[in-house]
């Protein structure tokens, strides 16, 4: 595998302490980044990771992010936003609380994020990579607030691609069934029937969307942006009814 893809950048990563962020910290360590590792819960800070705990969807994360990436290391190339929650409800059962908060961790943290950070980003000729989700391209049942979310970043990334070119780019994964702790409440036979629905036959592991946003967050797509990059096994290409 190629290494030093991100030689001497400087990376926020938030969503880090489990699942695809983890990995995508993990990837980016790999390929030589120094890593702002941004998670509600707390992680260990390592070689070449700062960690900084807080919500993405508190506007004073985002002011300690800016300031830690200027102080320590007076630059920031990659901003992976990922971030997210759900919870699972049909819109009558949804109580407004929790479609705020979705709304506001998944779509509101990105704008955030991008208020605080875009200066920097631009100074380096930064790469954004926004996570999405297949939920921005097919309905599926109970998750109203998280589609509409997810939609949304599909909007927003197009949006800051024109907005901050040809300084900035940015793009938008958009992954289908990967395998983390979101489906750890999901059935072994649920599991199987995703893992069915995929062209692929199976779901998909963290590394495998990591390296997706390792691809879109360096040079190697520097002619990329505005643009979504679906992670799904085929999820999306598959329909098995006429
Ligand atoms: N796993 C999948 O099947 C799948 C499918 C489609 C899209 N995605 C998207 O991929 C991204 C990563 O998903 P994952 O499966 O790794 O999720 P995950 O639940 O394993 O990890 C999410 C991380 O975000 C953190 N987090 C939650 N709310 C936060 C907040 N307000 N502030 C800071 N951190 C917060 C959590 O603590 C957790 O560490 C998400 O954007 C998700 O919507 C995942």
């Amino acid at each position: 595998m190629a290494r030093g893809l991100l030689s001497g950048k400087v990376a926020v990563v938030t969503g880090a302490a489990s699942g695809i962020g983890a990995a995508v910290v993990e990837r980016f360590l790999a390929e030589d980044a120094r890593v702002i590792a941004v998670d509600l819960a707390d992680q260990v800070p390592g070689p070449g990771v700062c960690t900084v705990t807080g919500d993405v969807a508190d506007p004073a994360t985002w002011r300690r992010v800016a300031d830690l990436a200027r102080t320590e290391y007076g630059r920031l190339d990659v901003l992976h936003s990922n971030a997210s929650v759900v919870v699972r409800a049909p819109a009558h059962e949804l109580s407004e609380h929790d479609w705020d908060r979705q709304i506001a961790v998944n779509l509101k943290a990105t704008y955030l994020a991008i208020h605080d950070c875009v200066g920097l980003l631009r100074e380096a000729r930064g790469a954004v990579v926004l996570s999405s989700s297949v939920h921005a391209l097919a309905g599926l049942p109970g998750h109203p607030a998280y589609a509409a979310a997810k939609g949304g970043l599909v909007a927003l990334g197009r949006q800051l691609a024109v907005e901050y070119g040809p300084h900035v780019r940015v793009n938008t994964v958009l992954p289908g069934p990967i395998l983390t702790s979101v489906w750890d409440d999901i059935s072994e036979s649920d599991r199987l029937r995703s893992a069915a629905a995929t062209a692929a036959g199976r779901l998909g592991r963290p590394d495998e969307a990591a390296a997706a946003v390792t691809f879109l967050a360096s040079d190697e797509s520097s002619y990329i942006t505005g643009a979504c990059l679906v992670v799904d096994g085929g999820w999306t290409a598959v329909k098995d009814s006429a």
